[in-house]
């Protein structure tokens, strides 16, 4: 039997179950309330423990065995729930390699290393004169010697060998201390400590163990105010949330985890016994650290600070930067972003915005109550946005009406959920009193480049305002079709140095997931790629499908004439991108030089010269792969 089968027939899938949701006894099935979404009416989720399996009739619709029930829940991919399982049913499964063996044990070797300096740095915290300043600071912060210990806070001393040695004595290596990040090695060869005269911050997995370290000055004339641990092998900020080993519990409670900007404010406001309180680390959030906290709640509320919340210009230029530069030197809000991943990570995701000139730390130790009634109040993330770009315009004046909806309507088209998303349309077709049709259409219109900087690029003599969606919708069609067109295309790219076809090119959040999956069909061998296809697109996604199989219906003839037609259309549409991305882009870069930032307006620059260079070689592309008799474009 295999590994799976004979766990599925040694665990009880209602025990199981029954952990986080309390089931009912009904006929040979069991019955009880979603774990996945809100609903406190209808016990909409089943399961039959004959069968093993789960299914939700509510609106995640979701279903499967006992794998796939705590994958969800937990936030696991299959390996982890198999080895819990295995763990769990008693079963051995297949030994780990030698090499996979020793791995482990280096990893829990430096582990237990980084748990060791953890110790150190708070000991000399709480014990040392060294630590005196530091003691003052921590205090002077309101923050009492209990949440020192809570967070482990620690003091690394003023010295460039201090660390060092406490390892060198115990055994360890300088090439350990360089591989967790505590040591820094010069060109010369030379070592150091990396934190000195800081507070030490341990940033945990979340079960506790410690992988990395936020460093804060103490003497508030030492630059930078924070230092982090480098990425390394087993420290990745951007999967990881700062306080998440305390919090995990207090999400689960509240069904809601809290996102704050500061490694500071998470200490206040657990200390104020706001448990569910977390911190991205001052970057952009990613989608790793969203999963990380679906594992625990439904939903998340992003505690903004003034200076990004309600600023129409930054949302605006949010979703290319986002895509597009480092995100560790980037750190914004992005609605567009967050919302595509709402919609495939079903996540509910809100945002509040923080009274003037207030960091969360300040706001809870002035008035706790307004934190909690300020998170309560947490707006959607799609009605936060409406009102950021609608509050305080005119909105009779048909050319302001005009930018909102330019604005705001590729958020709502990112909404995932159809009636959702009629539904914000409805409303700001009712806020700015226009026609619901207008936004419609407008929608579409949206990406028509300016007809002042038309270039041969876009000759094609088509008017239709569709022609952006139809486009995605032909290349796609194309892919589904013929699979193997794909690496046509890529190659196409490939030899003009181009990145290759991306779930990015597509605009519409199902042709995203459709495209993905298309992807992973041409590098699998289990079966053909049509099939797999089919089988990976789920139900909520099977009508979309459907169409964009209706439109390949109509090819009969998959010559070569047509499939160079499939590749000229991905190249139109990267084309078409790249335009978009060059307009933000320029626009990003003079905001940047507006402000003074020439660091980042180098860095804009540096892509923008990148991406004009693509857009050369997609040109000569186009002519290559054009066709007198081109067929989608007659
Ligand atoms: P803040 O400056 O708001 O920090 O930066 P804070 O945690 O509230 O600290 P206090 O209140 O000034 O003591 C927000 C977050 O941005 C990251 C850190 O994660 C910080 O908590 N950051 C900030 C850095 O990584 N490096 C920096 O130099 C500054
Ligand atoms: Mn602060």
């Amino acid at each position: 039997m295999k590994a799976t089968e004979e766990i599925k027939s040694r665990i009880d899938i209602v025990e199981v179950v029954s952990e986080t949701v309390k089931l009912r006894r009904t006929g040979n099935s069991h019955t009880g309330f979603c774990p996945f979404h809100d609903n406190k009416n209808t016990p909409a989720f089943v399961v039959w423990p004959d069968t093993g399996s789960w299914k939700c009739f509510g609106a995640c619709n979701d279903g499967g065995d006992v794998f796939s029930f705590l994958m969800k829940r937990e936030g696991w991919e299959f390996m982890e729930a198999l080895q819990y399982l295995a763990l769990r049913a008693g079963i051995e499964l297949e030994k780990s390699s030698p090499r996979q063996e020793n791995e482990k044990k280096e990893q829990q070797r430096l582990y237990g290393l980084l748990n060791d300096i953890t110790g150190y740095y708070h000991t000399n915290l709480i014990e040392s004169d060294n630590a005196k300043a530091a003691r003052t600071l921590l205090l002077q912060r309101g923050l009492s010697q209990e949440i020192w210990v809570k967070f482990e806070i620690g003091y690394a001393n003023d010295s460039w060998n201090d660390i060092r040695s406490y390892c060198l004595e115990r055994g360890y290596s300088d090439e350990d201390l360089i591989t967790i990040g505590l040591l820094v090695k010069k060109d010369t060869g030379k070592v150091y400590d990396r934190f000195r005269d800081r507070i030490m911050l341990p940033i945990c997995l979340p079960k506790g163990q410690t992988i990395g370290f936020g460093a804060r000055v103490v003497n508030s004339t030492d630059q930078p105010k924070f230092i982090n641990s480098p990425q390394t092998k087993y420290f990745d900020k951007g999967s990881l949330l700062y306080g998440i080993d305390k919090a995990y519990m207090g999400i689960r409670e509240n069904r809601t985890a809290v996102l704050v900007e500061g490694y500071m404010d998470v200490i206040a406001a657990h200390q104020a016994g706001f448990t569910n309180v977390v911190s991205a680390m001052g970057t952009a959030l990613t989608e790793k650290q969203l999963r990380l906290v679906k594992r625990y709640a439904p939903r998340v509320v992003l505690a903004l600070d003034p200076d990004v919340a309600g600023d129409r210009a930054t949302l605006r230029s949010l979703s290319v930067a986002r895509q597009n530069l480092d995100r560790e030197s980037n750190p914004v809000f992005d609605p567009r972003g967050l919302l595509r991943d709402e919609g495939h990570l079903e996540l509910d995701i809100r945002v509040v915005t923080l009274p003037n000139e207030m960091d969360p730390d300040e706001l809870i130790e002035l008035d706790s109550d307004s934190w909690s009634e300020l998170v309560d109040g947490a707006q959607p993330i799609v009605d936060y946005v409406i009102d950021v770009f609608t509050t305080g315009r005119n909105l009779s004046d048909s050319k302001v009406k005009a930018e909102i909806i330019d604005d705001v309507v590729p958020i709502i088209s990112d909404v995932s959920h159809p009636t959702e998303r009629a539904d914000y349309k409805q409303k700001l077709a009712r806020i700015l009193k226009v026609d619901e049709r207008v936004i419609q259409f407008n929608k579409i219109g949206l990406y028509k480049p300016n007809s002042s900087n038309k270039d041969s690029l876009h000759n094609d003599n088509v008017t239709n305002n569709n022609m952006y969606d139809e486009l995605e919708q032909y290349v796609l069609a194309s892919l589904i079709k013929m699979p193997q067109v794909l690496s046509k295309i890529d190659r196409a790219f490939r030899e003009v140095d181009a990145d290759i076809l991306s779930a990015r090119d597509f605009d519409v959040p199902d042709y995203q997931r459709i495209f993905e999956i298309v992807k992973k069909s041409v590098s699998q061998a289990d079966v053909e790629p049509e099939i797999y296809i089919k089988n990976q697109t789920c139900l909520e996604m099977k009508e979309q499908l459907q169409r964009l199989y209706d439109i390949g219906q109509e090819w009969i003839f998959l010559d070569e004439r047509r499939i160079k037609d499939f590749v000229h259309a991905a190249i139109r549409l990267r084309a078409r991108n790249l335009r978009i991305w060059l307009t933000d882009l320029q626009h990003l870069e003079s905001v940047a030089k507006d402000q003074k930032d020439l660091h980042q307006a180098k860095n804009y620059q540096g892509i923008i010269i990148k991406y004009t260079q693509s857009m050369r070689g997609l040109q000569k592309l186009l002519r290559n792969y054009s066709d007198p008799l081109i067929l989608s474009e007659q």
